[in-house]
């Protein structure tokens, strides 16, 4: 950092309510995940991009804007602020888009189905490859953008769209440079060029895991039918996990194939979509140290069934809210949207919801410890929502209510206007 950086504060200030996940524990189970702290009349105090100090206005130390760093203010009159929204499951480096597919489906034509003949995932392959690195880093670049603008201070990203060599490593590259956490993908379908999955496997673990691993955070895999089997992702996560990665799983999207306990039997951080798991796979993860990420856009944008997320919760599995964003299955980079999904079609609370998309999304990056919170100690990200009420995140469906962003504790983006804001304190 700088010393100009060293030197930042921020204070946010009369808002009219901050809310945040109680407590320290992460991940949130049970009654706790839809434990939130609200404050009235509050600020945040932001320094070095830390939060140092939080509550109501009344108990902001007189003399703060006398320190000697330049401090900032950010008048927080008629908005909430929650901790930046954490979306820990997006496919945002790909190319082109799939609105002919979608126009398809609409008439009857179903997702696997595309997938099968040759497009869906595959179509995106194409498209990708051919981009280019930089025009890779152009589209993660735009779609973060979209992301922040709907108040996500953190995504994870995923590559899969390249399936060789060269466009796996320039996805993950992208990814890290438009700021996002980079997972391999590396086992998300069959590209043409190879006549089987173990073929294809056999190539992937050769060639591209050892650099792979040394790009990315974690290495995810897609279990299902027309993709990769049990066996086929047991092989592929347990050479992930030599090479060093976190393990993710895409698992009982369609049909469950036992992905519930692969996950635990490697010791993944997360199997994620959980649209098709049956009691008995909810009894298991919730038994377990996995997370349960649940993607109820793609759901909808699929028109699949639901997760089964109220009895994941009651059995006292932790589970986490993404958007899945991507171009076939989950066109939306929205977590407030999803928050909406997670109380109208999921069965969560508000809280429930909150916790999901922030301190839990967090445990899934293996960032809990400094995100998911506004509170001393935890990174400055926060997301500004202009609404009396923090609720209103999930309960404004489909609203465009996110007023600014803030991260790292700088103002990082305003709703209309180019520039951050904020003013001298005085
Ligand atoms: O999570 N199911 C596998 N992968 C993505 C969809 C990718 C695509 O359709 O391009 C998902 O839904
Ligand atoms: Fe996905």
């Amino acid at each position: 950092m700088s010393d100009r950086a060293d030197a930042r504060r921020l204070l946010v200030r009369d808002l009219a309510q901050l809310a945040t996940p109680a407590g320290t524990d992460a991940p949130l189970r049970g009654h706790a995940l839809g434990d939130i702290e609200v404050v009235r009349n509050a600020y945040v105090l932001c320094e070095e991009g830390r939060i140092t100090a939080s509550g109501p206005m009344r108990d902001l130390a007189a003399g703060v804007g006398a320190g000697d760093g330049a401090l900032e203010e950010l008048d927080g009159r008629g908005l909430c602020a929650l901790p930046g929204l954490v979306d820990c499951h997006t496919h945002a480096c790909f190319a082109g888009d799939r609105v002919d597919e979608f126009e398809l489906r609409a008439t009857g034509a179903g997702y696997e189905e595309l997938h099968a003949a040759g497009g869906g995932i595959l179509a995106t392959v194409r498209a990708t490859r051919s981009a280019g690195e930089a025009g890779l880093a152009q589209a993660v670049g735009r779609h973060r953008e979209w992301m922040r603008r709907a108040g996500t201070t953190t995504f994870e990203a995923k590559s899969g769209y390249g399936l060789d060599e060269e466009t796996e490593l320039a996805s993950l590259r992208a990814i890290r440079a438009a700021g996002g956490i980079p997972t391999w993908l590396g086992a998300h379908a069959v590209p043409p060029e190879f006549d089987d999955a173990d073929a294809y496997l056999d190539f992937a673990l050769a060639e591209v895991l050892p650099q792979a691993a040394r790009l990315a955070e974690a290495a995810d895999v897609f279990l299902e039918t027309g993709a990769f089997n049990v066996d086929q992702a047991r092989r592929y996560l347990a050479a992930c996990r030599t090479s060093g990665l976190a393990l993710r799983l895409h698992g009982d999207q369609f049909t469950e194939q036992g992905a519930i306990p692969l996950a635990i039997e490697v010791g993944a951080r997360s199997v994620d979509h959980l649209e098709a798991t049956s009691e008995e796979g909810v009894r298991l993860l919730a038994g377990s140290e996995v997370l349960g990420v649940l993607l109820p856009a793609s759901a909808l944008f699929l028109d699949r069934p639901m997760p089964p997320a109220r009895a994941l919760v009651e059995a006292g599995a932790a589970i986490a809210l993404a958007t899945d964003f991507n171009p076939g299955s989950a066109f939306c980079e929205s977590l407030g949207l999803v928050s909406s999904l997670a109380v109208t079609q999921l069965h969560l609370t508000p809280g429930e919801a909150l916790s999901a998309c922030t301190v839990n999304a967090a445990r899934v990056l293996g960032l809990a410890a400094e995100l998911g919170r506004l509170a001393p100690g935890y990174r400055a990200d926060l997301t500004l929502l202009d609404a009396p009420d923090w609720r209103y995140l999930s309960y404004h469906l489909g609203a465009d209510l996110v007023a600014a962003v803030v991260e790292a504790g700088e103002v990082t983006w305003t709703r209309g206007s180019s520039e951050p804001k904020t003013g001298a304190l005085g």
